[in-house]
C-alpha cells in the first residue's frame, strides 16, 4: 500500500491495488472464469484509463437512460438526503469521474456537515483525477481518495466520523444476487450505527429500452466491452483478436438482469504469455463480461434490511426508470427490529 500526498492543500491517495497485485488479481479472474463453462469475467477488468472514458461516453448516449435519470433524482432530493444523513464524510463507490458527487457534495457542504470525501475506484487514473478536480473545486474539504477493490476492501475505509456511503450508477446490479448480499453485509458491518447509504439502482422495464441501452447504436458498449480484451493483452500478454469477437448483450426476464457477452466468431486458441494458459474459443461460443440486475422496489427494500439497513426514503424520477434509496444503519433499540425474522429469511426466496 503507498500514500501519496498530491501537492494540493487537502488531497491524499491510497492505493491498494498496486500494479503487481492488479495483475494478480487479474490473473487469478482469468484462470477461474476463462477455465469455466460458459466462460466468463468479473466486470472491474473493464475499466483501464481508455475503459473509464468509454464508460463516460456511454452514460451520454441517447440510449442509455439511467445516468440521467439518476443526475435528475439527485437533483431533487440532495437537500433532503444531506439534512436527513447529516453526514461529515461521503463514502463513494466506484465513483469513477464523480460528476455526480458535486451535488452531494453541495447539498452537504449547504446543511454544514461536510468535512471529507472520499471517493473509491479500482481504476487510478480516473479516481486522481477526478480527486483533484473536486479538491480544487471545494477549498477546505479533505479529499481522501483510495484505489481499492470494494468487494475485498471495505475494511480500509475511512472510519471516523458520520458517514454516508454512496453507491450510484447502477453499479450495485452488476454484482449477482450472492456477491451483493455479501457486499451489503460486509458494508454494513464496517458501518456505525447513524451511518447512511445512498444506493443508485436501475429497476425493471420495457425489455426493449433495457437491452437498447446496453446495445447502443453508434457502438460505444460494443468498444467498451471489447476494451476487456485489450486490457487482458497488456496485463497478461495474452494475443486476443479484439475484433473477431462480437458483443452481445441480451436481457434474462426470469433473473431480471442484462447480460453482457463477447461472441467468438471464428475458434481461436487464446495464450496468456504471462500465465503459461492457452484458452480455446469454439466458433460462436460466447464468454460473459458482464451483469446488470434490475430491481423491483419490494425485492431491493427486503434485500436491504436482511443486510441490517433500514430504509429511510425510496426517490424515482416520474418514468419510473431508476431509484435511488436511502438506508441508515438502526440506532438504538431500532436496531433489533430490522433484523428479519428467521422464517422470513429461510421462505424469502425470489
Ligand atoms: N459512479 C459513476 C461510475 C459508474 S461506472 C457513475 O455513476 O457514473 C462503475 C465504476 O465503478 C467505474 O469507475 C469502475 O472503475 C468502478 N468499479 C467497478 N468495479 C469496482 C470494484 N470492484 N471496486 C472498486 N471500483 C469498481
Ligand atoms: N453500472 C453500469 C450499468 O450496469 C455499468 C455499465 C453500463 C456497463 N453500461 C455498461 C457495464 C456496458 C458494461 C458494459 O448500467
Amino acid at each position: 500500500m503507498s500514500v501519496t500526498q498530491i501537492p494540493l492543500p487537502f488531497l491524499y491517495t491510497v492505493n491498494h491495488l498496486g500494479p503487481d497485485h492488479r495483475r494478480r488479481a487479474l490473473a487469478e479472474d482469468v484462470r477461474t472464469g476463462l477455465t469455466s463453462t460458459p466462460k466468463w469475467l468479473p466486470p472491474k477488468w473493464f475499466y483501464d484509463a481508455t475503459g473509464s472514458e468509454l464508460f463516460s461516453r456511454i452514460t451520454t448516449l441517447p440510449e442509455y437512460y439511467p445516468t440521467r435519470r439518476e443526475l435528475a433524482i439527485l437533483r431533487e432530493n440532495a437537500a433532503e438526503i444531506a439534512a436527513l444523513s447529516g453526514a461529515d464524510t461521503l463514502v463513494e463507490l466506484g465513483s469513477g469521474t464523480s460528476d455526480k458527487t458535486v451535488l452531494l457534495l453541495d447539498a452537504l457542504a449547504g446543511a454544514g456537515t461536510l468535512k471529507t470525501y472520499s471517493p473509491v475506484d479500482v481504476d487510478a487514473a480516473t479516481l486522481e483525477a477526478a480527486a483533484r478536480r473536486v479538491a480544487a473545486a471545494h477549498p477546505g474539504l479533505a479529499v481522501w481518495a483510495v484505489c481499492a477493490d470494494f468487494e475485498r476492501h471495505l475494511s480500509r475505509l475511512p472510519r471516523t466520523g458520520r458517514r454516508l456511503v454512496a453507491f450510484l450508477g447502477g453499479t450495485i446490479g452488476n454484482l449477482d444476487d450472492e456477491a451483493r448480499a455479501s457486499f451489503l453485509s460486509e458494508l454494513h458491518d464496517t458501518l456505525s450505527p447513524g451511518d447512511g447509504l445512498l444506493l443508485g439502482a436501475d429497476l425493471v422495464k420495457d425489455t426493449g429500452r433495457l437491452v437498447a441501452a446496453y446495445d447502443d447504436n453508434a457502438g460505444v458498449t460494443a468498444a467498451f466491452n471489447r476494451n476487456v480484451l485489450t486490457v487482458m493483452n497488456r496485463e497478461l500478454g495474452a494475443d486476443f483478436t479484439p475484433q473477431a469477437f462480437e458483443h452481445v448483450a441480451l436481457y434474462d426476464a426470469r433473473r431480471h438482469r442484462i447480460e453482457m457477452r463477447l461472441r467468438a466468431t471464428r475458434p481461436m486458441r487464446v495464450n496468456f504469455r504471462e500465465l503459461g494458459l492457452t484458452v480455446a474459443f469454439r466458433a460462436g461460443e460466447e464468454m460473459r463480461t458482464e451483469i446488470s440486475v434490475k430491481f423491483y422496489r419490494y425485492r431491493l427494500e427486503r434485500e436491504l434490511l436482511r443486510c441490517g439497513f433500514a430504509v429511510s426514503r425510496w426517490y424515482t424520477d416520474p418514468a419510473q426508470d431508476f431509484a435511488v434509496v436511502l438506508a441508515f444503519v438502526p440506532e438504538g433499540r431500532h436496531a433489533e427490529e430490522v433484523q428479519a425474522p428467521r422464517g422470513h429469511r429461510r421462505n424469502g426466496r425470489s
